[in-house]
């Protein structure tokens, strides 16, 4: 996808943009925000998986997410590439507010293809979150090398988000999709609203 045709915004759909001074404290904190993307893409990776794992009946998801398992696991590479380049170090793994938030929104007790449609839109939501942290960095950033080193996962995320949405209404009625996307969009505002804003976090 051409990064013209991203507009955060309104393809997107987010219902409220990423606070502006948290491109200047990422800035600040590079060795953990690097820590923190790896393991962003290594859960996109893993989530995949389970994915495929879950629902192996679903032959389009299945060869729609694999190579996206080989593409995220790439993303990990490049990120742990760029730390040793720079002589930082992969940190530990940090509580994910912003993700562990999110599940507490999907359905628990619904039926199966309610859970399943939960669990694609939370996906969508998360791509779609991604990318636009990921433009802020690419177009904020002072450094000319790490706009455009953003930039590459800006539409890569950006093209995830589309795939899960197109996956949930190959497998759902589409004013289904609209109505819980709806409602995902609205419960992600509140809590972005809510959230601290922290320069070592890509969420
Ligand atoms: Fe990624
Ligand atoms: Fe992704």
């Amino acid at each position: 996808m051409k990064e013209e045709n991203i507009d955060v915004k309104n393809i997107l759909g987010l219902k409220l943009p990423t606070d502006p001074r948290w491109v200047n404290l990422a800035e600040i904190e590079l060795e953990e925000i690097l820590t923190d993307h790896a393991y962003c893409e290594q859960k996109a990776a893993t989530t995949c998986i389970s994915l495929i794992q879950r629902y192996p009946d679903r032959v389009e998801m299945v060869e729609e997410l694999s190579p996206i398992v080989t593409e995220e696991w790439g993303h990990f590479r490049m990120v742990l590439a760029e730390l040793k380049k720079r002589n930082l170090q992969l940190g530990k793994q940090r509580k994910d507010v912003y993700v562990n938030k999110l599940l507490e929104f999907q359905k628990k007790d619904g039926s199966v293809e309610d859970r399943f449609l939960d669990r694609l839109l939370i996906m969508a939501l998360i791509e779609a979150r991604s990318c636009e942290r990921f433009k802020r960095l690419s177009e904020g950033l002072d450094d000319e090398y790490m706009r455009n080193f953003y930039r590459k996962f800006m539409e890569s995320e950006a093209g995830h988000y589309t795939l899960f949405i197109n996956l949930s209404e190959l497998y759902l009625p589409k004013t289904k999709v609209r109505q819980r996307w709806g409602q995902w969009l609205k419960y992600e505002k509140e809590l972005m609203e809510s959230a601290e804003v922290r320069g070592d976090r890509i969420h």
